[in-house]
């Protein structure tokens, strides 16, 4: 395998650190066999740096320290040696569009004008006693800008307010970035989700964008100056280091604008992270189907396409695309595995995932930990909504669903189980490596218009793997299509014309 593309061919094991284990980066270290046994080739690790924990880590009050519930340098120092010692690699998530409101930049900003620190931020005079414009927060449902009592003006924050933007314009903090990341690049990391990187530009004349009905992360999002700062980030960290992987989060792209981040010769990020999929009801199967083929051969065009179906911001996958019903959910874990990881691209695989955890449920607002969940909840309540009908919704997009404790027992109990979901992906990821149709072949959509199959077809030189899965609880027909030798399936089901309830078939034919 090449080695500077380790990634193309890989996957990546995402730990949300503060539900991975109650031990922090220590208990990361005792984790590195499971994570290594599943078969991963690198891990993304969730925010560890210094923070008030208001947007779970999402929130860096100090980029050079380790917040104390995970451990200390000397912690994260051991765990990258023995990850290395492992072959496994490491790749921080780090949020730079934005600091915690505790951090020593933005608190000196807001003591005076005249701070160096200033212009670290997007401060704006307000108008007529109240924001300098219209800006909402699709994710808070509140303005973007809170107002500063010591120097009588506003800040921006297109999250929280504990989380204020920061302002890429400034050669300074674009320095101090420069900084920060060649700081962790010395500890030996092999790379960095970059958090909401397509937001990092906001237009230079912000306070006079006014929108009536747009949400202002969408307005400014995928801005060109967002563009040239990604560029200038390579050029000036990126391209003095061999091999540091640039994963950029880059919601809400089409695939033009895909293409133009992820493209080679474009110079930006080595990868990104569409959402497509992920901002959809993942049961239309249809449409589903439709959003994730239509990125699936963006390697003709320069870029790479990756995928994850789970995440730290997302509900459970088996809830989003297949079910809640607990009888199904091994079945449907599997079926969804092998959906996942047939496909092109580099593979992430959220934590837990391959155990088929599946969301859990709230009766009352208190029981949420997620802040987002929390703005929702209120924002709605003060639209008139009523409270269980808004707890009901929560409960199918809540983040927390993400972030519980890990079940170690029920990982240690599917370990000893040949048939068990997590037996199912330690296959899939074994078998998938040997099969170059898998890394690297064409993908062809197939039953597109099919409302239960999931169809798709891998072909290289002459060897054509086929994919079918049932999304639906129904048995289902199958053409008799000569789509090969069966391989693998999650049921031992001998009749060749139909799809039980979430079977996936996966099929070979060479020649
Ligand atoms: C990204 C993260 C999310 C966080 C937000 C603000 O979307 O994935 O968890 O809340 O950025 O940093």
């Amino acid at each position: 395998m090449n080695n500077t593309n380790w990634y193309k061919t890989g996957i990546i094991y995402e730990i949300y650190p503060a539900g991975f284990t109650q031990e922090g980066l220590q208990g990361v270290i005792n984790k590195l066999d499971y994570i290594k046994m599943l078969g991963a080739d690198a891990i993304w690790l969730c925010p560890i740096f210094k923070s008030p924990f208001v947007d779970s880590g999402y929130d860096v009050s100090d980029y050079y320290s380790i917040n104390e519930r995970f451990g200390t340098i000397s912690d994260f120092d051991k765990f990258i040696k023995k990850a290395h010692d492992m072959g496994l690699k490491i790749i921080l998530d780090i949020a730079l569009n934005h600091t915690s409101n505790k951090h020593y930049w933005f608190k000196e900003a807001c003591k005076s004008k005249d701070s160096v620190y200033r212009d670290y931020y997007i401060f704006r005079d307000g108008k007529n006693e109240t924001c300098p414009n219209n800006w909402v927060s699709s994710k808070t449902l509140k303005p973007t800008w809170t107002y500063n009592e010591a120097t009588n003006d506003y800040y921006l924050h297109i999250y929280t307010k504990y989380q204020p933007d920061l302002n890429w314009r400034s050669e300074r903090l674009r320095n101090e970035i420069y900084d920060i990341l060649e700081f962790w690049i010395q500890k030996n990391v092999d790379g960095f989700r970059l958090d909401v990187i397509n937001k990092i530009a906001k237009p230079s004349n912000i306070e006079n964008v006014e929108s009536d009905e747009v949400y202002a992360d969408y307005l400014y999002e995928n801005h060109d100056d967002s563009h040239r700062f990604i560029q200038e980030l390579r050029q000036r960290v990126f391209d003095k280091h061999e091999c540091i992987l640039m994963l950029g989060q880059t919601s809400g792209v089409s695939v033009v604008e895909g293409i133009q981040y992820g493209n080679k010769a474009n110079g930006e990020l080595d990868l990104f992270l569409q959402f497509d999929h992920m901002d959809m009801d993942g049961r239309n199967k249809v449409k589903l189907q439709q959003a994730i083929m239509k990125w699936q051969n963006i390697d003709c065009m320069g870029a790479w396409p990756t995928l994850f179906m789970g995440s730290h911001d997302s509900s459970r996958m088996v809830n989003k695309f297949a079910t809640s019903h607990k009888e199904y959910i091994d079945i449907a874990a599997k079926m969804l595995c092998a959906l996942q990881l047939c496909l092109k691209g580099t593979q992430i695989i959220y934590m837990g995932d391959e155990l088929a955890i599946f969301n859990q449920k709230n009766n009352h607002i208190d029981e949420f930990d997620d802040i987002r969940s929390k703005d929702i909840y209120y924002a709605k309540l003060k639209e008139g909504n009523c409270k269980e009908k808004i707890v009901k919704e929560l409960n199918y997009i809540t983040r927390d669903n993400a972030r519980r404790q890990m079940p170690w027992e029920k990982a240690v109990v599917m370990q000893d189980d040949n048939n068990s979901v997590l037996s199912f992906y330690k296959k899939i990821i074994e078998w998938r490596r040997g099969e170059e149709a898998i890394m690297y072949g064409r993908t062809v959509s197939i039953h597109d218009s099919d409302e239960n199959i999931f169809g798709y077809q891998r072909i290289f030189e002459d060897s054509i793997i086929t994919v079918l899965a049932n999304m639906s609880d129904k048995e289902v027909e199958l053409d008799n299509q000569a789509y090969g030798r069966e391989i693998i399936s999650n049921y031992k089901n001998k009749n060749n014309y139909t799809l039980l309830p979430y079977q996936v078939r996966i099929y070979k034919r060479v020649g």
